[in-house]
């Protein structure tokens, strides 16, 4: 994504004026991202946002008018979204552990729909609308048995606890249906995601379309969305090459040409489920060198902020090797010298960045971290060590401001 021209001078003074750790998240790149995105896929995608990619109550607030649902994965996240302004009828549920209170509350909260990742989860779930005399919208959330290769992660092609496995759908389906308060109106797949290439991300929309076609042809069903988990990931690493989104969105909307000749799918619904590939690119985490260390030939600069604050870009979530995330320092300067960016912590694990070329830091040098707008401090052990947690600044076109959470948004 096109960094902004004066990026820097956005840094500095978010660093200068609330302090470090902080993420920077510039809400004008996620509005940009967001059109891209409809563009690409010819507008035929409405777009749903993964709350847990960054459930900040002011971005989720500023994000009504980039998308138009939420994704949610706990009755947290149904808090955090209702007190943020989204309607609950443009929220879907996903999760493979629901518990009863959290049935109870977005039930009766009339949320839009729940995603049954069980026959289990349907009958306590119509148990519970039942008592509630409330019926409830559902999506059956499906595993496939197999995902091209190129996901970073991958939740289907395997044995899983995300959704229902394919093979064994059609009992769970015909079971589903008959819940006398549940309402069967789509299904729903994130079978892999942090997808770099654009063949894989194109074949296993195909694969969805297959899968959809089938289960609703032959159980008779007229959907009205069908949610596709986008699986779009995001270039992390200096080596990385960004997705070509255009290239996915042209092959993909060819696909749903053959969708739309079907007249049960005429009227349906088409959602790109995605968090990273919204809000990741558009955010920064900044920390600042407290101390410079030569040891043993090797150069350490240790940062007031580190993997307690951004677990992600440490190597520590997910990631089978560590490698370094994009990064640079701010207002740039000096000799480049190879360096170890460590953070506060008292562990040999707290490294944000291993060997890096950077321009020579110093004490007080700020170094921003990229593609920190996804699954940053509620991705991260901010309790660890007692820390003060990082803030989070979000830019907009009137200006910067504390949004983190307790502070005061503008
Ligand atoms: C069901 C579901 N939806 C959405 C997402 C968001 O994924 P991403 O941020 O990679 O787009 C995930 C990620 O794990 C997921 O499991």
């Amino acid at each position: 994504m096109e960094q902004p021209a004066t990026l820097d001078w956005w840094l500095e003074r978010a660093a200068a004026e609330f302090g470090t750790p902080c993420y920077v998240y510039f809400m004008p790149q996620i509005r940009k991202r967001g059109r891209h995105l409809r563009e690409a896929f010819a507008q035929q995608f409405t777009i749903s946002f993964a709350v847990k990619s960054n459930p900040n109550g002011v971005l989720l607030d500023r994000l009504r008018d980039v998308v138009d649902y939420l994704d949610i994965s706990s009755a947290g996240e149904f808090r955090r979204a209702l007190a943020a302004g989204w309607l609950p009828e443009r929220m879907s549920f996903t999760g493979p552990g629901k518990t009863q209170a959290e049935l109870l509350e977005v039930i009766s909260g009339a949320l839009g729909e729940l995603v049954i990742e069980s026959t289990r989860e349907a009958i306590e779930a119509n148990r519970i609308a039942a008592r509630l005399k409330r019926r409830q919208k559902v999506l059956i959330r499906l595993s496939p048995t197999s995902i091209p290769k190129g996901f970073g992660d991958q939740m289907g092609g395997r044995p899983s606890p995300f959704g229902i496995d394919v093979e064994d759908c059609d009992e769970a389906i015909l079971a589903i249906g008959k819940l006398e308060w549940l309402d069967v109106t789509g299904f729903h797949i994130y079978a892999g995601t942090q997808g770099l290439k654009a063949d894989a991300a194109v074949e296993n929309y195909a694969s969805f379309l297959d899968i959809f076609k089938t289960v609703c042809r032959r159980h008779g069903i007229v959907p009205d969305k069908l949610i596709f988990g986008s699986g779009l990931g995001v270039p992390y690493h200096p080596s990385d090459v960004a997705i070509e989104l255009e290239r996915v969105g042209t092959q993909t909307v060819a696909l749903f040409e053959t969708l739309r000749g079907e007249r049960r799918f005429r009227e349906t619904k088409l959602i790109l489920e995605t968090g990273r590939y919204l809000v990741a690119e558009a955010g920064y985490f900044l920390t600042r060198v407290v101390s410079t260390k030569l040891s043993r030939g090797t150069c350490f600069a240790v940062c007031d902020g580190g993997m307690n604050h951004n677990l992600p870009a440490s190597g520590h979530f997910g990631m089978a090797l560590h490698r370094n995330y994009r990064m640079h320092k701010v207002g740039g300067g000096g000799p480049v010298e190879r360096v170890n960016l460590v953070g506060p912590l008292c562990t040999s694990i707290d490294r944000l960045g291993c060997d890096v070329d950077l321009p020579r830091l110093n004490v007080g040098d700020i170094v921003a971290l990229h593609n920190s707008g996804a699954y940053g401090p509620t991705a991260s052990p901010v309790n660890f060590i007692s820390h003060e947690p990082p803030l989070e600044i979000l830019v907009d076109e009137t200006g910067m401001v504390d949004v983190s959470d307790g502070a005061r948004a503008a």
